[in-house]
């Protein structure tokens, strides 16, 4: 059995992605592996957002070079965005690459990976059994889209979902690609048009996988509310699609989506939400900027005065909503009074947590060629860390609130914080960012659990790890700016008492 060794970067898209490939391959008769130097087919599942991901699936290739001298059958696969990006470019610098398919051809994979192998077997030297699977840009146009739906479709549907899994977390796609070309973003070139999957069969998937085990469905797209499906005159919206899955899968404790666009979000979607006591009351919906000069620049098509009126629409709704954005600092010309609206936006939304990027020009956006790159790395960092800290004052904030009360919380697994813990005896000392500052003792007797609730919020407490998996009821009694810490409620009457 050839042993396949699949490593993956970025998002969610690319995280099932990579796990749809998997089945299929494994379904053909690959063993995976978490050993790379032993496989026999290295395939990277890539991401172009930003360039600092991208350099790692270089070195990654680099050391691949070498290794190909040597053994003649080895397969190196390149996928995702980068090799729909890179294109037949990718050979120049690394001719030793096998198979090239982008993130709208992955279909095809599971025969390319076939033909290589093959390939490569028929003789003792080195042997490259090239495979190229790219979308090119034809894909736009309306005949070529079809086929590109239907084909993709197919990967989806082959997902293999068998009872013994144990999977309680699960991603569901539900559109593909994206048509908002904002200027800094590679997504609607990698990823190709809007593609929305039709609603029988979204159900049908979140179904099964309920009753393999799931407990948390997530679904998945770039401008999620956007999805719209209509066939034979019947139509279905964003709304709809959430009151369908709320009513077909009775059993599904927490249906969650990821990610919103700040316009055309619309009421009878936070209606939806409101409404339907097992969707969780969490929207992630990137601002990117605080500064309208900024925001029109970025192609976003909001102000910032509509985007302050979507938050506040949204907690008109669900006062209780938990809210993440997205900020990218250092976008070219962004002067320091434009950057501070970032900061205004953080403490109006008073958001859950940020993710901040740095900007990074990408090839082929229509920013790299309209914007020099004109914010100094050491300017990017200083805004960077100020917005990880306003960001960081309001998690506290909200994190202090949240003493005293119960919460249900998915159980992912052991606590990271303690593992890290055990390495040093000095105190944790949290990642990067707004973690930075922190330093958490807890005690060590029994296992450290860490779950999130239905907002999203991190939550760690003691526990058996026999717990993973489960939804339980936890008392918060200490906070820090990015984790809850609780204690778990083991009977009513003490939920009773602590609430
Ligand atoms: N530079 C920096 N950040 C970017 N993002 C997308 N493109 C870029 C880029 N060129 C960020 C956006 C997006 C997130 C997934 O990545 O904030 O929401
Ligand atoms: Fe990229 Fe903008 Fe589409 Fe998001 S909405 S994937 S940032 S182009």
């Amino acid at each position: 059995m050839p042993k396949l060794y699949l490593e993956t970067f970025g998002c969610q898209m690319n995280v099932l992605d990579s796990e749809l490939v998997l089945s299929q391959l494994r379904g053909q008769g690959y063993e995976p592996t978490d050993d790379r130097h032993s496989a026999d087919v290295i395939i990277y599942n890539t991401c172009s957002v930003r360039e600092h991901a991208e350099q790692k699936v270089w070195s990654r290739l680099g050391e691949l070079r070498e290794r190909k001298k040597n053994e003649p059958h080895l397969v190196v696969g390149v996928i995702g965005c980068m090799a729909e990006r890179e294109g037949t470019d990718i050979f120049r610098r690394h001719p030793h690459i096998d198979i090239l398919c982008g993130p709208a051809e992955l279909d095809k994979l599971p025969a390319m990976v076939h033909n290589a192998c093959v390939t490569n077997r028929q003789s003792d030297q080195p042997r490259v059994g090239r495979q190229v699977a790219l979308m090119g840009q034809s894909v736009r146009r309306s005949s070529t889209l079809q086929v590109a739906r239907d084909e993709l479709e197919m990967l989806d549907l082959s997902r293999a979902i068998s009872p013994g899994d144990q999977m309680s977390q699960a991603y569901v796609r539900i559109t593909r690609g994206c048509n908002k070309f904002c200027t800094y973003c590679v997504v609607p070139y990698t990823r190709g048009p809007e593609v929305h999957r039709p609603p029988g069969n979204i159900i049908e998937e979140v179904r099964k996988l309920v009753d393999s085990g799931a407990k948390e469905v997530t679904l998945l797209g770039q401008t999620i509310n956007h999805y719209f499906f209509e066939q034979n005159g019947r139509r279905t919206t964003f709304a709809d699609l959430l009151y369908q899955i709320h009513e077909a899968v009775p059993d599904l404790p927490r249906l969650r989506f990821v990610t919103s666009f700040p316009r055309d979000f619309t009421d009878e979607a936070l209606q939806a939400m409101r409404d339907c006591p097992r969707i969780c009351r969490y929207l992630h919906v990137p601002a990117q900027h605080g500064n309208n000069r900024i925001l029109k620049l970025m192609n976003r098509g909001y102000t910032i005065e509509q985007y302050r009126e979507f938050i506040d629409r949204a907690r008109d709704y669900m006062p209780d909503i938990s809210i993440a954005s997205d900020f990218i600092v250092g976008f070219p010309t962004e002067t320091d009074e434009e950057f501070e609206q970032c900061c205004d936006i953080i403490r109006y939304a008073r958001f859950k947590n940020s993710f901040i990027f740095k900007y990074s020009p990408r090839p082929g956006t229509v920013a790299i060629d309209r914007f020099d790159d004109d914010v100094p790395e050491t300017v990017k960092r200083e805004r960077n860390n100020r917005l990880l800290d306003v960001q960081g004052e309001i998690c506290a904030q909200n994190n202090r609130a949240m003493i005293g009360k119960t919460v249900e919380v998915m159980v992912e697994g052991e606590s990271k914080l303690v593992s890290r813990r055990a390495k040093s005896n000095t105190g944790v000392e949290l990642g990067a960012g707004f973690q930075r500052k922190q330093s958490v003792s807890l005690s060590t007797n029994q296992t450290q659990l860490v779950g999130r609730t239905r907002g999203d919020q991190v939550v760690v407490f003691e526990g058996d790890l026999s717990l993973k998996g489960q939804l339980l009821d936890v008392v918060i009694t200490d906070a820090q700016q990015m984790t809850l810490f609780g204690k778990r409620v083991e009977s009513p009457a003490e939920l009773v008492g602590a609430s």
